[in-house]
């Protein structure tokens, strides 16, 4: 049951796709409803003011489970920084601000604090709660963070970072039949939102034709999504890094496990209040969408988009790589109670069955040639 005021902004939120659909001719391809659904000025789940993350949430992310997240993540930032003059942090997508402020904390520990820490994210509500939470945890840092409406112009040195932000670029649908292919959209069907397919155009049936040579074997009706947008974002927020490293979190595959026929209706998932769905077209304003990575196009994104592409792993490797349990027990100190507590949360960061595997790193390097301990311990890059 949703209360008054969810239930009046989905209704809102509901009717204004719904007007831009009948603006459409009546359909509206799957990549337009998820961008309408996320980011409708002041409707979409992330440009509307629900609280998304943590308990009280809709998910749970690395770092809303434990700063062990954020601490390895400066460690490996600070390995980076040791090789730049002057190295800024650009993060996208900071969500409650707590990763910002775990890698903000401990590369002060280190003393390697960078010149900037720029937060690029589309929600103002964030925006606005991340701001709330730095100023509460690290007040004399908060000169150096800076909110951008964009990426940064100037070029600049230093990190370009983002965890479970490109799982939510909208992607297009398609469904794959020996006629040809087709492209899921949505339509209205009663006044409700329903799937309807249409051929597809060229570039997508050419697009789903190389998505089938590396998955292979489906059957008629075979249905998933592909992210077009990916090469043109990726390069977009990273263009202005002169020199450093791109850090990719998320969750995904390569492009022939990702497409494997036995995958046959795609990996959309929908979170709302902790449920988990593979319905998008519900719940309309409220409910996170997201589809897992391909990483192997983000592969070639890098590549087309300056950079050499210098590791992939799990995040459970990237974490034992940068130290974890040294820094659990650093961060618990005498505190055997806190030490069980980190302990507890290290094992939901890397069990095979919880986030361990399923979620990935990638790095990306501009200028740069040198190892990095979170990708040492396993190199993934020949699976791409
Ligand atoms: C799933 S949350 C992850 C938040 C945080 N990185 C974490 O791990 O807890 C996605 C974040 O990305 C932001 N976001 C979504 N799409 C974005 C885009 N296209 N550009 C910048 N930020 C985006 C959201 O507002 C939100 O802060």
């Amino acid at each position: 049951m949703l209360d008054e005021a969810s239930a009046a902004h989905s209704a809102r939120a509901r009717n204004y796709v719904k007007d831009q659909i009948a603006a459409a001719g009546g359909w509206l391809g799957f990549e337009q409803f998820m961008e309408l659904a996320l980011y409708a000025p002041g409707l979409g789940y992330y440009s509307g003011g629900a609280q998304k993350l943590g308990m009280g949430g809709d998910f749970t992310t690395a770092p809303e489970i434990s700063s062990l997240f954020g601490r390895c993540v400066a460690l490996q930032c600070a390995e980076v920084f040791r090789a730049l003059h002057a190295p800024s942090i650009l993060e996208i997508g900071a969500g409650s601000g707590r990763l910002a402020a775990d890698i903000l904390m401990r590369l002060e520990e280190l003393g390697q604090l960078p010149e900037n820490y720029w937060i690029l994210d589309v929600s103002a509500d964030l925006r606005e709660r991340q701001r709330a939470l730095l100023a509460e945890r690290l007040p004399h840092v908060l000169q150096r963070v800076g909110w951008l409406d964009r990426p940064p112009e100037e070029p600049f040195d230093g990190i370009v970072l983002a965890n479970e932000v490109l799982d939510a670029l909208p992607v297009a649908r398609f469904r794959w039949r020996a006629s040809g292919v087709d492209e899921w959209g949505v339509g209205l069907d009663d006044k409700d939102f329903a799937w309807v397919a249409r051929p597809a155009n060229p570039a997508m049936a050419q697009a789903c034709r190389r998505l089938y040579e590396a998955g292979g074997g489906w059957d008629e009706g075979y249905s998933s999504e592909y992210c077009p947008r990916t090469p043109a974002w990726t390069r977009a927020v990273t263009q202005s890094l002169r020199s450093g490293a791109v850090l990719w979190f998320d969750y995904g595959l390569p492009r022939d496990e990702y497409y494997l026929p036995e995958r046959h209706d795609g990996t959309l998932v929908c979170h709302y209040r902790h449920r988990v769905s593979s319905d998008p077209l519900v719940h309309v304003g409220l409910q996170d969408i997201t589809a897992w990575v391909d990483f192997t196009l983000l592969a070639e994104a890098s590549r087309e988009a300056g950079f050499e592409l210098a590791g992939f792993t799990t995040q459970a490797h990237f974490l034992a790589g940068l130290g974890i349990d040294r820094e659990m027990r650093l961060a618990a100190g005498d505190d055997e109670n806190r030490f069980a507590r980190l302990a507890n949360q290290a094992r939901q960061l890397m069990l095979p069955g919880e986030m361990g595997e399923r979620f990935k790193a990638m790095v990306w390097l501009r200028g740069l040639d040198m190892p990095l301990s979170g990708f040492e311990l396993l190199d993934l890059r020949h699976t791409l």
